[in-house]
């Protein structure tokens, strides 16, 4: 349904001519030569540590950054070669929830206008049906009639949160791009989500790509696990597969080491060329060829790609 082939978005970062002296202008590879499909009905995960490329990612297939090179394709078609009305579709119909909702809900609104925007701006209901479909996704998404005429510095993390996902259901989406739609909730509150999250997947046939750090949280509820790695996918798999993953930086992450060790590097300043692994320098198993060749992502067993030479 949703499609990146050979997905590569780059940001140049620019320095002040003073600055420019000790550090020159650079580009970093946020993702680099990504394929990943998004089926229907499915709940895709994507894991990796701060840094990978996975808001890049999403924001690409949300068509909101420019892919430097490759394609996104949405029900068969280029997002580069839409048209308006076709692309203002597309746009409705794959939603991207953000990180952080304090920063996505207008401080200035209350709950009742925040619920009403999206409705008005997609669908054109008179007064009486929009106040309908307000009530009843607040309903659904557990946000009480009191908190109606508040705004958000006046909610919980977890009603902010409520409300961006009442926001983006009112859209009538196909898929939902979450993107660490439950950091900042404590585990009460990110288990309620997810399971929101899960019970309007099956009410509204949704598909989900959810990305996290908590590998733990996502390998529970997704149907196939993506996990990234400076820019690159390492490995694929299906939900089956997870309890087998084969890279070395999946085992790293299922045995929580991955972030500890990454803490203070520059995840961005090593294989600035993209020859050889980007995980070479970290691998405990590293080869000489590790260091010279990128591994392809390959198919290991069935429904389970993985990027490694060693494999
Ligand atoms: N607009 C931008 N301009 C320059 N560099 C950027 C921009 N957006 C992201 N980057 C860089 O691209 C890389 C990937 O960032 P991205 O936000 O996609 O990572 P992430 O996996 O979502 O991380 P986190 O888990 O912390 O949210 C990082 O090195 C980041 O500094
Ligand atoms: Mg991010």
């Amino acid at each position: 349904m949703l499609k990146a082939e050979n997905l590569s978005v780059n940001f140049v970062v620019r320095h002040n001519p003073l600055v420019r002296l000790k550090h020159p202008d650079h580009t970093i590879k946020a993702v680099s030569d990504v394929s990943i499909t998004l089926e229907k009905g499915e709940i895709l995960g994507l894991v990796g540590e701060s840094g990978s490329g996975k808001t890049t990612l999403a924001r690409a297939l949300a068509g909101l950054v420019r892919p430097s090179a490759g394609v996104v394709e949405y029900k068969g078609q280029d997002l580069q070669k839409m048209e308006d009305p076709e692309f203002k579709k597309y746009r409705r119909e794959v939603q991207l929830m953000l990180q952080d909702s304090d920063a996505t809900l207008d401080p200035r609104m209350r709950v009742t206008g925040l619920l009403e925007e999206p409705l008005k701006i997609n669908r054109h209901l008179n007064k009486a049906e929009m106040q309908q479909s307000v009530s009843a996704v607040m309903e659904k998404t557990f946000i009480p009639p009191s908190l109606s005429g508040r705004y958000p510095v006046e909610l919980s993390g977890g009603q902010r949160q409520r409300v961006s996902l009442a926001r983006t259901i009112l859209v009538r989406p196909e898929i939902i791009i979450a993107d660490e739609p439950l950091s900042g909730l404590d585990t009460i509150l990110r288990y309620q989500l997810l399971r929101l999250m899960l019970e309007l997947k099956e009410e509204y046939g949704l598909s989900y790509l959810l990305i996290s750090h908590d590998l733990q949280m996502v390998s529970s509820v997704c149907s196939r696990l993506a996990v990234m790695y400076r820019g690159k996918l390492v490995e694929v798999m299906g939900k089956e597969n997870i309890s087998q993953a084969v890279h070395p930086y999946t085992k790293m992450l299922m045995a929580g080491l991955a972030l500890e060790l990454e803490d203070g590097h520059d995840l961005h300043h090593h294989d600035e060329d993209g020859c050889g692994c980007g995980f070479a320098g970290r691998c405990p198993l590293h080869l000489p060829v590790c260091h010279q060749e990128a591994p392809p992502l390959k198919m290991v067993y069935e429904n389970h790609l993985c990027a490694c030479h060693l494999i």
